[in-house]
């Protein structure tokens, strides 16, 4: 007698995700994915290409997340996937300098005119907290001046009032329970798109020169050179985070948009390609003060990793003029629409762009700082959230991120969000039941 063995039944999300909460806090390894602000229960995937993830059962979904930018070209986009399949075959990570590091930074260097020098770590976080510590030991000066609603990775000293998901934690400063009050004692909070007035006690003014992490708010005409100027008159330094803007508002990212240098700049996201890297780079006087020829400390077992900066390289070679015409031709086209499908569904929606970074505010006006941000309707942003993820379009299960179109989001892909967008509207306006 034969018998056929029984298959396996494939997990859901839904088995998944139980899995994930017994052995990982929230079930998540960072809580921007959980739907902690949304409800429900998060979908796990199996898969991506270009504009689309699946998850485990096979559904699609229009991708606007984009790996919160970290993804520019699409998903798996085969040369990026090719140059890490080739980095892979050479070995993963060697303790020692390779070749592609400093193609990419020299990369780096060539498109960002304030950077003369960058070194290369693992994530926005370690770009920000380390360019903040270099401003320390350069000036000699220990305050820091941030931006409430500006999100700029989790350490210490920046995560009061910080926007992305820190937004839904309780209490704004310290910004999250374990930050001994030591550790925020030299950060000064002050409020987007007002130039505050410092004095020689400023080491750094560190700012999104567009913020993304409170949805989307432009820098107000003025700003930014104001920030440049007042830096430069107590002899601060101002560094840009560009972890979002860098290598997506164009090459030279925010600071060519806008015309402001700053002193140094944060990167991320875009330069990995999808892979873990970030990065800090500028003038050359200051840069040199890191170890090992400065005095200022910071290291990475992982630093310029192989592969990462295999699919950084990969992806800058993708993005030409030609690209970034493409990428903002396809926000103008999605904001356009559904500022259209939104409102003409009977919500009071804006939808603000700046560049290729599109942001979905449920209120009357565009925000212009944090608190105008936090008066947009979240339990409203909750259910367009969910009835747009039923039809297959899925957004960031929070109301501060930004939606990131890339090359992938052509024209066809753009109106079917729009068409969905219109419908899920309608369905939770209560239009459609009249
Ligand atoms: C502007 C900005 N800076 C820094 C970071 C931190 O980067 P990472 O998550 O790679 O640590 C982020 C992450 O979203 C960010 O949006």
């Amino acid at each position: 007698m034969t018998t056929t063995p029984l298959a396996t039944p494939e997990p859901t999300s839904a088995d998944l995700v139980a899995r994930a909460e017994r052995v990982i806090p929230g079930g998540v390894n960072s809580p921007v994915r959980s739907f902690a602000a949304v409800g429900g229960t998060p979908y796990v995937v199996a898969r991506a290409a270009g504009a689309h993830v699946w998850d485990v059962e096979g559904r699609a979904y229009v991708d606007l997340v984009q790996s919160y930018g970290a993804i520019i070209a699409g998903h798996a986009h085969p040369h990026v996937v090719n140059a890490v399949r080739a980095a892979a075959g050479e070995g993963t990570s060697f303790g020692a300098p390779t070749r592609r590091e400093v193609e990419l930074a020299e990369a780096i260097c060539a498109r960002v005119p304030s950077i003369h020098k960058v070194r290369l770590v693992s994530s926005g976080t370690e770009a920000t907290m380390t360019a903040v510590r270099l401003a320390r030991g350069v000036t000699g000066r220990s305050r820091i001046v941030k931006f409430a609603g500006n999100y700029h990775g989790h350490s210490d000293s920046l995560l009061a009032d910080a926007g992305s998901a820190v937004a839904h934690l309780a209490d704004a400063v310290p910004g999250s329970a374990g930050v001994p009050p030591a550790a925020v004692a030299d950060t000064v909070v002050c409020p987007y798109n007002q130039i505050p007035e410092l004095d020689a006690s400023v080491a750094a003014v560190i700012v999104e020169p567009v913020a993304a992490n409170m949805g989307l708010v432009a820098p107000q005409p003025g700003f930014l050179a104001g920030l440049r100027s007042e830096c430069s008159r107590v002899g601060a330094l101002l560094i840009f985070d560009e972890v979002i803007t860098g290598f997506r508002l164009g090459p030279g990212g925010a600071q060519e948009a806008f015309g402001v240098t700053p002193d140094l700049t944060c990167l991320g996201k875009v330069i990995g390609g999808g892979l873990n890297v970030g990065a800090f780079g500028g003038r050359g006087d200051v840069m040199d003060h890191l170890a090992p020829g400065g005095p200022v400390y910071q290291a990475g077992t992982l630093s310029g990793n192989p592969l990462a900066t295999a699919a950084g390289l990969a992806t800058l070679d993708l993005l030409d003029s030609g690209a970034y015409e493409q990428l903002e031709s396809h926000a103008v086209r999605l904001s356009a629409g559904l500022t259209d499908a939104l409102t003409s569904a009977g919500l009071t929606a804006v939808v603000p762009r700046v560049g290729p970074l599109v942001g979905i505010h449920l209120g009357p006006q565009p925000p212009v700082d944090f608190d105008s941000a936090r008066q947009g309707d979240e339990s409203l942003y909750a259910r367009l959230f969910h009835a747009l993820l039923s039809a297959g379009v899925a957004l960031a299960p929070g109301p501060y991120e930004v939606m990131f179109p890339g090359l992938a989001h052509g024209p066809a892909i753009v109106d079917h969000v729009v068409a969905m967008a219109y419908d899920a509207a309608r369905s939770i306006s209560g239009e459609d039941r009249s």
